[in-house]
């Protein structure tokens, strides 16, 4: 028996098909009873439509089977498409002129009563959302997601394919290496004692595959990282890794703009102006207090240590004498904020790690401050210039060491962005942050590490630096940045087999060691490695922003908890003892 197949989709049908006779199948979404007549809205994955059960067209037993149906019964009717009595269409339904007269009922499965109605997931906890995944996977929004994932890897690959590049997959059981976040690790059987890890990006594959000549080279690909996670953060997450050889730093960003242009236009319609914005990493900074700067609202930070340094206020004149730096940021019209409200703030900053938080509030003729009684005219003058500032506005300032001050004010910035409402939400804004730091000095390991990873070329204007002031050479690398969130990273590669061994000696360790670590990577660039460089983008990052999700989560069809567990398969799960004991695994206590 296969007429029950379907001959249309629920939610195609239109004014036009009224007078056919369709055969729809689909999921019971509500039923609505009213004795006489039984209404359902029967859902596929193209929507919904209304059909309608009438015992005087059915008979009774059928009428009979359709009063016994339930939300999430699957079933197939045949009817015919009728046009809906005026006044009763259902203009928030594409569907909503038609109706289906049902005249034959086949109930294809039964179903328990789901644990939330399927148009109400949102409503009920993530927990139990993630737990049923295939009932939540029914709904709307996360069908509307996860298409949308599709169209967005398909125009990344109809563009990438477009430009001569090979999608090639690497290996995913590979081996474990200490510089990055934490690794996955399995197990192996036929070595026992000895573990593969789960790759953290293709790094190192895609690198070799250019020594190999492959030229042009993306994967769709999956990565691993044991490490905290956030909304934007998962143990598995996706990448569009790409690279390619015989290039600079122009060639990959312009290249990349121009795919994340493809799809923003193919996909959603969105007209970006190219080339986007470029910052270098110390503007982003300066003006936004952050690597990955929202500038889809302005409130940029400014700077008065200079002016300030010479103040009676001695936290101003402390943290000038100190290299410090003074900053702050406008807020327009905060001159109004209760009392209360600027406490708030105070406490949010000081919970971003300043040690206070000044304030001025502009008023007509009048300064109101906590701390105006110790500066003068001129300085509070030349604080109002330089924070452009008008009566009614309210200036925010820390004093401290630079990353910090440029933190507490980047975040309160982005607070008050979005307290103030000052974020359009239908923009989209793209930028690239350029000129990365080389290396950073972490205090912990008490030397200094890869910003991006050690493979990273510095600038050629500043490696000679290397040796005298590691912290300031800057690197061929680049972010790009949508909204705030930094949506990928990359960079030019170190190629050149005398600057490599000096990036190592600048991490603090001897090539022989490097050789221990990475020893069949470094033999390979004495082979002929053509210049090289690439980039990788968070797929899940951008399918979040383009679907406007707060959370990745929500984009991917099985998702993990945020302490990196799947509630619905019950991962992560022991063992068998049979299992360890192949494995030769003592468990510890
Ligand atoms: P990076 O580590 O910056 O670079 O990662 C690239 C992009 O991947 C996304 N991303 C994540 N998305 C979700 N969950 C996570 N845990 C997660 N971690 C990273 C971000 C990020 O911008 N191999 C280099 C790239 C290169 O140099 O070519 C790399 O992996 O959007």
């Amino acid at each position: 028996m296969t007429d029950w197949k379907r001959t249309k989709n629920c939610g195609e049908l239109r004014k036009e098909d009224v007078g056919s006779t369709v055969t729809l199948n689909g999921w019971v979404n509500r039923r609505r009873d009213f004795g006489q007549l039984i209404f359902v809205d029967l859902r596929d994955r193209s929507g919904l439509v209304q059909i309608v059960f009438d015992p005087e067209v059915l008979g009774a037993e059928q009428f009979q089977e359709a009063a016994s149906l339930r939300s999430e019964y699957v079933i197939s009717v045949q009817g015919k498409v009728l046009a809906r009595p005026e006044g009763l269409e259902n203009p928030n339904l594409a569907t909503g002129e038609v109706e289906v007269q049902v005249e034959r009922l086949v109930v294809l499965a039964e179903a328990k009563t789901p644990p939330f109605p399927i148009d109400k997931a949102e409503e009920v906890d993530e927990t139990v959302r993630l737990k049923y995944r295939y009932l939540h996977l029914r709904s709307r929004e996360l069908q509307e997601a996860l298409a949308l994932r599709h169209r967005i890897t398909a125009a990344v690959r109809s563009f990438l394919n477009g430009q001569g590049f090979l999608e090639v997959e690497t290996p995913m059981l590979i081996r474990s290496t200490p510089e990055g976040a934490r690794d996955y690790v399995v197990p192996s059987r036929v070595h026992p004692g000895s573990f593969y890890a789960l790759p953290q990006s293709p790094q190192l594959f895609k690198q070799l595959l250019m020594i190999g000549g492959l030229e042009r080279y993306y994967q769709i690909a999956r990565c691993f990282r044991d490490e905290d996670l956030r909304s934007e953060r998962q143990p598995e997450f996706t990448q569009i890794d790409v690279e390619m050889s015989f290039v600079d730093r122009e060639d990959v960003m312009n290249m990349m703009e121009a795919m994340i242009v493809h799809v923003l236009k193919e996909v959603k319609g969105i007209e970006i102006t190219s080339p986007i914005p470029r910052l270098s990493y110390q503007e982003a900074m300066d003006r936004f207090g952050s690597d990955k700067p929202d500038t889809r609202f302005a409130m940029e930070i400014c700077d008065v240590t200079t002016e300030l340094s010479g103040s009676e206020f001695r936290v101003f004149s402390e943290t000038a004498a100190a290299q410090g730096v003074i900053r702050g940021i406008n807020v327009k019209g905060g001159a109004s904020f209760t009392r209360r409200q600027i406490d708030l703030l105070s406490e949010q900053a000081q919970g971003f790690g300043a040690k206070g938080l000044i304030w001025l509030a502009l008023e007509e003729g009048q300064v109101r401050s906590p701390i105006a009684k110790f500066l003068k005219e001129e300085e509070l003058e030349v604080i109002a210039k330089t924070f452009n500032a008008e009566a009614g506005d309210l200036i925010l300032m820390v004093a401290g060491g630079y990353e910090l001050v440029c933190d507490v004010l980047g975040r309160l910035r982005l607070s008050l962005g979005k307290q103030l409402g000052l974020i359009d939400e239908e923009a989209y804004n793209l930028l690239w942050v350029v000129d990365w730091p080389l290396l950073v000095y972490d205090e912990d390991a008490g030397r200094y590490v890869a910003a991006h990873h050690p493979f990273t070329a510095p600038l050629d204007e500043d490696e000679h630096l290397l040796e005298t002031e590691p912290g300031r050479v800057r690197a061929k690398a680049y972010d790009m940045v949508l909204n705030g969130v930094e949506l990928g990273g990359g960079s030019i590669r170190i190629t050149n087999r005398r600057l490599q061994e000096r990036m190592f000696a600048a991490l603090g360790f001897t090539m022989e060691e490097a050789r221990r670590q990475f020893g069949y990577f470094l033999e390979a660039f004495e082979y002929g490695a053509p210049p090289h460089g690439g980039i990788a983008f968070g797929l899940d990052r951008l399918v979040m922003l383009l679907a406007k999700r707060q959370s990745i989560r929500d984009v991917i069809a099985f998702p993990k908890t945020v302490s990196a567990s799947d509630l619905m398969i019950e991962a992560p799960a022991p063992i068998s003892e049979a299992q360890l004991r192949e494995l030769k695994i003592n468990l510890r206590n």
